[in-house]
C-alpha cells in the first residue's frame, strides 16, 4: 500500500483549514488551496490559534507547532497541487461546483493520486463519474471541528478500489481518528440522522412550540448533547444544513426531509450562522 507523504486540501473554510492542520500536525507536506485569498488568511489564523490550544494543553510541543506550520503552504493556483499523493476537497456543498473541481483535479494531479471529498451528503459515485479515475475517488467525511472530533466517515463510491479505501483508512488513522464506513446514499450515516433532528428543531421554533433558548437547553440538558441543535446549526453553517436537507429530500424522495421554511428564510436573508456573525443567534 502506497504511503501518503503529501496532502492537498481544496477549500480553506472551516473544514478545509482543520483538515490541512491535521495533515501538517501528522507530518505531511500540505498545500491548502482556496480561490479566495481572504479565506486563506483566515485559515492561517485559525490553524495557528488551534495549534496553540494544543500547545497550551501540553498535547503538542512548541517545536512541533513550528514544524507543522513550516509544512503547510497556501495557494490559489491549482497547478501547485500537481505532486500531491492525496487530495481532500472541502469546497461548497454543491454537486455542480464539486464536479467541475473534480474534472480539473483529474487533469492536473498525478495519475496515482487519490481524490477524496469531504462532502456531507452528495453522491461520491456521481463525483467519481466526473473523473477518468473512479477507482481512486472516495468520500472522507471529517466532523467539525476536524482537529478535535474523533470520527471520520468513509464512503466508497460504486467503483472505489480496495487500495483507495485502505490508503484513506490509514490516513484517517494516522490522524488518530476512528473510522466508520457508510454506503453511498444521501447523507451517509451521520447527516442522515443529525440533519432531520436539526430540521425538526427549526420546525419546533417555526411553529412556536418554544423559544430557541428552551429548544437548545432542552436538548443540551435533557439529552446531554454538547450543543443544542440550533446552536449546532449555527456552528455548522445554515447554508450547509440547507444544502444537506435538499440532498436528503431529493435523493431519498420522502417529504419528511423537506427543509423547514424558517431555515430556508434564514439562508435567503444571508443569516448563515457563526461564520457571518448571525444565524439563529446573533454573535456580533
Ligand atoms: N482546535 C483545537 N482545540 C479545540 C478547538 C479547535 N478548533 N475547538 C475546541 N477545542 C478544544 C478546546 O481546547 C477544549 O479542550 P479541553 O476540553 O481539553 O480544554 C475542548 O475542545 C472544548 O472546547 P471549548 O471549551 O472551547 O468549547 P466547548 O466546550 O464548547 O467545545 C466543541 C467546543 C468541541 C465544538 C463542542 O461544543 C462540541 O463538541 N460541539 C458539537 C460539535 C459537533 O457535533 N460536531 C459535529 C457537527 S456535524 C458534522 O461535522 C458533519 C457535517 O457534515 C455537518
Ligand atoms: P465554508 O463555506 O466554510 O468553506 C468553503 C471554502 O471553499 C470557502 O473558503 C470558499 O472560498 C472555498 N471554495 C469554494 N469554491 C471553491 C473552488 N472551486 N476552489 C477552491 N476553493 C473554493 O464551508 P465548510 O463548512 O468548510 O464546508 C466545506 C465542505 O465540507 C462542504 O462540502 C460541507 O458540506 C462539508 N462539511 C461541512 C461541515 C461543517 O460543519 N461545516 C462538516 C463536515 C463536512
Amino acid at each position: 500500500m502506497a504511503e501518503t507523504k503529501s496532502l492537498a486540501v481544496v477549500g480553506g473554510g472551516q473544514m478545509g483549514s482543520g483538515i490541512a492542520q491535521l495533515g501538517a500536525m501528522h507530518g505531511l507536506h500540505v498545500w491548502l488551496l482556496d480561490t479566495d485569498p481572504a479565506a486563506l488568511s483566515r485559515a492561517t489564523k485559525s490553524i495557528s490559534s488551534s495549534l496553540q490550544r494544543f500547545v497550551s494543553k501540553g498535547q503538542l510541543s512548541q517545536a512541533a507547532d513550528t514544524e507543522a506550520l513550516k509544512r503547510l503552504k497556501c495557494t490559489s493556483n491549482i497547478e501547485d497541487l500537481r505532486s500531491a499523493d492525496f487530495v481532500v476537497e472541502a469546497i461548497v456543498e454543491s454537486e455542480d461546483v464539486k464536479k467541475k473541481l473534480f474534472i480539473e483535479l483529474d487533469k492536473i494531479t498525478k495519475s496515482s493520486a487519490i481524490l477524496a471529498s469531504n462532502t456531507s451528503s452528495i453522491s461520491v459515485t456521481r463525483l467519481a463519474s466526473a473523473t477518468s479515475r473512479p477507482r481512486q475517488v472516495i468520500g472522507m467525511h471529517f466532523m467539525n471541528p476536524p482537529p478535535v472530533m474523533k470520527l471520520v466517515e468513509i464512503i466508497r463510491g460504486a467503483d472505489t478500489s480496495d487500495e483507495t479505501y485502505h490508503v484513506t483508512k490509514a490516513l484517517a488513522e494516522r490522524f488518530r481518528k476512528m473510522v466508520i464506513c457508510s454506503q453511498d446514499y444521501s447523507g451517509f450515516i451521520v447527516n442522515r440522522i443529525l440533519m432531520p433532528m436539526i430540521n425538526e428543531a427549526f420546525f419546533t421554533l417555526y411553529t412556536g412550540v418554544a423559544t430557541k433558548e428552551d429548544i437548545d437547553t432542552g436538548m443540551k440538558l435533557g439529552t446531554n448533547h454538547p450543543m443544542g441543535p440550533l446552536e449546532l446549526a449555527d456552528f455548522i453553517g445554515l447554508d450547509v444544513c440547507l444544502s444537506i436537507m435538499k440532498v436528503l429530500h431529493t435523493g431519498l424522495g420522502d417529504s419528511k426531509y423537506a427543509p423547514c421554511p424558517l431555515l430556508v428564510q434564514y439562508v435567503d436573508a444571508g443569516r448563515v450562522g457563526r461564520k457571518c456573525g448571525i444565524g439563529v443567534y446573533d454573535y456580533r
